[in-house]
């Protein structure tokens, strides 16, 4: 294989099924136009609905199956032989973290390792150039830093690592094992380090949209504590593309800081989701949504504020958000208004037997 060839070979994604996966599979498809292999269990929080506008498509193929199965991957990279790994798979919610933190250390933690283990075997023995042009990118998160006071700077690519909830300690875990295959192995491994996303496709359990269906149906909308912790808001398609940049020329071994330049309070988040509701549904009888605010007892080790620098990959790879939050929020709160039965099947479960009837024979 030549190395055009080569960029020419699959890449193997895991978690391509959920909120962030799935926008990157099908930007990937647009804007890369190779395939995509697409690994992902399907829990509660991946849904196939989410690549229906990949349903037919060559360049996708969907394999259910778990980053802990070794046997499943070894056969996928035997087969597909990808030049690169992107992986998303894990449990990414902190409140179910506190309430169930084993599936965080299961999937983050040991199934980080099993997919570097067999990416680390698979890699071993490619010929070159293949070898050396071989990717591991791992998707991680600001939490690993732990939590700014107002007056901090932001994070930057050596703050050191204080995670506080059991899931950004098991997101902290994975980073510390992928830094280490390549000061041991010297595997040709990246990481990104991204801040809060938001876009279509988000599974309805993270801050924007349960605010966004909630006020819909004119439920409470639940603000944690004061309503002043703060978030750096990235638009998840912004983020699509640094992943892409980060693939194509980051340096091996490197970390990535990825942020929207978006610093927002709860509070404000959610009052902006409900003045955008106040006119895009002025008919609403729950106008103004903002009277839906309730604030509830705060989460037990709540970080009080993210900020991301990225001057690293804006000066090594030119690369900046180019979504603002004003017009990612709006364009979010559209996207659900306009996806009303993606948001029954997942409000009702159905989105799970979407699986069987129309995935059957694709595997
Ligand atoms: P998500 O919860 O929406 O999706 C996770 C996907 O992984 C699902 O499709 C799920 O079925 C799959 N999965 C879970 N366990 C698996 C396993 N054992 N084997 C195979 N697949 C499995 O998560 P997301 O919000 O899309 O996040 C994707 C990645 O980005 C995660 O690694 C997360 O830590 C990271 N991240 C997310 C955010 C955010 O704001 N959403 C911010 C920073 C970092
Ligand atoms: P979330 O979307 O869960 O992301 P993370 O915890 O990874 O930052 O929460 C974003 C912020 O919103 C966080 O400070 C917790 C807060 N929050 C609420 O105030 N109410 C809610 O119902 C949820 C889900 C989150």
């Amino acid at each position: 294989m030549t190395q055009t060839d080569n960029h020419n070979a699959p890449i193997l994604v895991t978690g391509g099924a959920g909120f962030i996966g799935s926008n990157f599979v099908t930007s990937w498809i647009s804007n890369v136009g190779t395939p995509v292999v697409n690994l992902d269990k399907l829990t509660y929080a991946g849904n196939l609905e989410n690549l229906a506008q990949l349903q037919g498509n060559p360049h996708h193929i969907f394999v259910q199956g778990d980053i802990n199965d070794r046997k499943v991957i070894d056969q996928l990279l035997a087969a597909h032989q990808p030049r690169a790994i992107v992986h998303f798979a894990a449990e990414s919610h902190v409140d179910r973290s506190i309430h169930g933190p084993e599936d965080f250390v299961v999937t983050n933690v040991n199934g980080t390792f099993h997919l570097l283990e067999a990416a680390r075997a698979h890699w071993s023995k490619l010929p070159e150039p293949q070898k050396t042009d071989f990717r591991f990118l791992h998707v991680s998160t600001d939490e690993v830093y732990g939590s700014l006071s107002a007056t901090d700077p932001a994070f930057t690519e050596t703050t050191p690592y204080a995670p506080n909830s059991p899931y950004s300690a098991s997101k902290a875990a994975s980073d510390h094992l992928v830094r280490a295959y390549f000061h041991t192995y010297h595997m040709p491994v990246l990481t990104t380090n991204c801040s809060n996303n938001y876009g279509p496709f988000q599974f309805p359990e993270k801050l924007i949209p349960l605010i966004i269906l909630n006020a819909l149906a004119g439920k409470p909308l639940p603000v944690y504590g004061d309503g002043l912790n703060v978030r750096d808001w990235l638009f998840v398609l912004d983020h699509c593309d640094a992943i892409r940049e980060v693939l194509k020329a980051g340096r091996p071994g490197e970390t990535y800081n990825i942020g929207g330049n978006s610093e927002m309070k709860n509070i404000d988040v959610v009052k902006a989701i409900c003045s955008i509701l106040d006119e895009l549904r002025s008919n609403s009888p729950h106008r103004p949504h903002a009277s839906l605010i309730q604030y509830v007892k705060d989460r037990p080790g709540h970080d009080r504020r993210y900020a991301m620098d990225i001057t690293k990959i804006n000066r090594e790879l030119s690369w900046s958000p180019k979504c603002s939050f004003t017009d990612g929020i709006r364009a979010t709160v559209q996207w659900y208004l306009d996806h009303s039965t993606w948001i029954a099947h997942v409000a009702s479960g159905e989105y799970r037997n979407w699986v069987e009837a129309n995935y059957a024979k694709r595997g």
